[in-house]
């Protein structure tokens, strides 16, 4: 492979991202918290958020996790905020206030995995660690001309071909040319920087091949009590699980919906199952106001149903 090709060409093409016009190791770390799970665009958005009212990671430390989770709030994957939060503790507790800056002290940090250590140690403090993601392992597939590469393969692949003094800009020309000429769809071959060693340019479009796994099905009913207000009753989830520590109301897939109307079924899907709620609505007491608290989207949906978003 032509490693001077692509990072020339990611030199020439990278798009502005925030984090890149103005790197700092903190800023680098919500980005690729984010973009784990996130799309570009919504990421942008949810870092521009973040960064604003945390600048610091002191700053994230001296909040509450609640409004930590406030802010993430229609991001999904709460549980990552949640994460964040925590490691923002540590980093003041166990680290004086300054982040690791190797990948096997980012290893021990809360919700940070081997992707996210290789990507902050080599973007943010040009460490010499080639990083692994689903992206990443399209490009290979289709380098090598390989259907279902495992994980490993795509490692060493990885490693192989890291630039070592250039590997923050190593790891993104990969990332850059999965997500904008190598995509999973679509893929423009005749812009590929790197198109003369590719073995499976041929059937690029489809490699790898999908990995069989059939989303499942989860019904649950809610019941969302109203308040002589018009307030819903919100209770908070537990700190683990689905959509841990968001509020919404009572949702369980045994639940008794005697005496309560049904309004309705809303399907949502996220990456690990497909929901189907059925909505019901009975009375209530003590009702909160959900603009206060923090809501998934799927609460969001199921208020609006109801009628009292
Ligand atoms: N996806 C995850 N991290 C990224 C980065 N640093 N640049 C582009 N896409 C990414």
């Amino acid at each position: 492979m032509n490693q001077e090709a692509l990072l020339s060409w990611y030199r020439r093409i990278q798009r502005p991202l925030p984090w890149r016009l103005e790197p700092s190791p903190w800023s680098i770390l919500l980005s690729e918290i984010l973009l784990q799970q996130t799309q570009m665009e919504r990421g942008i958005a949810y870092h521009a958020k973040l960064l604003k009212r945390f600048p610091t990671i002191q700053s994230m430390a001296e909040s509450s996790v609640d409004e930590v989770l406030q802010l993430w709030q229609g991001a999904g994957y709460y549980s990552r905020a949640r994460r964040l939060h925590a490691l923002a503790l540590d980093v003041m507790e166990l680290h004086g206030g300054v982040l690791p800056n190797d990948y096997e002290g980012l290893l021990q940090l809360p919700g940070i995995g081997p992707y996210t250590a290789a990507a902050i140690a080599s973007i943010a403090f040009m460490q010499p660690v080639a990083c692994v993601d689903g992206n990443i392992r399209r490009v290979m597939a289709r380098q090598t001309n390989q259907e279902q590469p495992s994980m490993k393969q795509v490692q060493s692949f990885a490693d192989t071909h890291l630039v070592s003094k250039s590997p923050g800009d190593w790891n993104q020309a990969m990332m850059e040319l999965g997500a904008l000429v190598c995509r999973p769809r679509n893929p423009s071959c005749e812009d590929c920087p790197i198109a003369n060693s590719c073995k499976g340019r041929l059937r690029a479009h489809q490699l790898p091949l999908p990995r069989k796994s059939k989303k499942r099905i989860v019904e649950y009913n809610c019941i969302v009590r109203i308040d002589s207000e018009g307030l819903p009753e919100l209770h908070q989830r537990p700190n683990t699980g689905l959509f841990a520590g968001l509020w919404g109301p009572e949702m369980a897939s045994d639940l008794k919906t005697t005496n309560c109307e049904f309004l309705g079924t809303i399907r949502h899907h996220l990456s690990h199952r497909e929901m189907v709620v059925s909505v019901w609505k009975s009375d209530g007491t003590n009702g909160t106001d959900p603009n206060a608290v923090a809501l998934s989207t799927l609460d969001r949906r199921i208020l609006e149903l109801v009628g009292v978003s």
